[in-house]
């Protein structure tokens, strides 16, 4: 099978917790992302234990900072053995090339989170943004690929948008993933696995369809099935 697009989020708060739904899942059928909850409680250990057991893993700590902090905070990640890293695209251009250098190409990836989903237009006034929330992410999607970085974070209803206006080999990870038949959860605007891979989507961030299924390994193979179709 092709390399998977499906990135399993590892939202726990317990390394063996993490461990254990990893020990039902496959490093051919998924890759995983750890985010600050559980990279505070694990750290590097728990990410060298993933990437021994054959595991791509997205190291989602979003960086922003000076420039000459996130460089070494990038070059120390990267050098964990990680595929993936982001950073925050409001750091601007000087951190955003800064991060980039300490990453040389094909070595792990790296993509930044453009605005953070959870805010409004009303939120963005607060902090002196202005504009439409839609052309802000455009704006900052563009100076990304400017900065050379491998490609963005964006919601699944944000993609087709921005698979229009980006180069086709500038990478869009995008999470809100539900089955046409699943819960919602907490998530407002969602998408299934084949409407995102349709709108432009390269790599799908998946948590609690997979993580709290009952059995996480056959919604895995469903999802890959359901894409690998397309
Ligand atoms: O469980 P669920 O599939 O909703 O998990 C989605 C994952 O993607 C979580 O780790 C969440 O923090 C992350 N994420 C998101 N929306 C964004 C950015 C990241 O849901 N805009």
């Amino acid at each position: 099978m092709k390399e998977s697009r499906i990135i399993v989020a590892l939202d726990f708060n317990r390394a063996h917790d993490a461990l254990a739904l990893v020990s039902q899942l496959d490093p051919s059928l998924c890759r995983l992302k750890v985010g600050k909850e559980l990279f505070a409680v694990a750290g590097p250990q728990l990410i060298e234990q993933l990437t021994h057991l054959g595991f791509d893993v997205f190291l989602d700590l979003k960086f922003h900072d000076i420039p000459n902090t996130v460089s070494r905070a990038c070059k120390a990640a990267s050098d964990m053995g990680i595929w993936m890293l982001n950073v925050h695209a409001l750091g601007g251009k000087k951190m955003l090339l800064a991060a980039r250098e300490a990453l040389p190409k094909n070595t792990t990836k790296l993509i930044a989170v453009t605005l953070l989903t959870s805010m409004d237009r009303d939120d963005l006034k607060d902090i002196g943004l202005q504009g439409e929330p839609d052309q802000i992410v455009q704006r900052l999607a563009l100076l990304t690929q400017d900065c050379g970085l491998d490609g963005i974070v964006c919601s699944a209803l944000e993609t087709k948008n921005l698979r229009g206006i980006v180069n086709h080999n500038f990478c869009l990870v995008t999470p809100g993933i539900r089955m046409a038949d699943s819960s919602q959860d907490d998530q407002k605007r969602v998408a299934t696995p084949s409407q995102a891979i349709k709108n432009g989507a390269d790599y799908l961030v998946i948590g609690r369809p997979i993580t709290q299924a009952i059995n996480p390994l056959a919604a895995l193979q469903q999802i890959n099935q359901e894409i690998s179709a397309m």
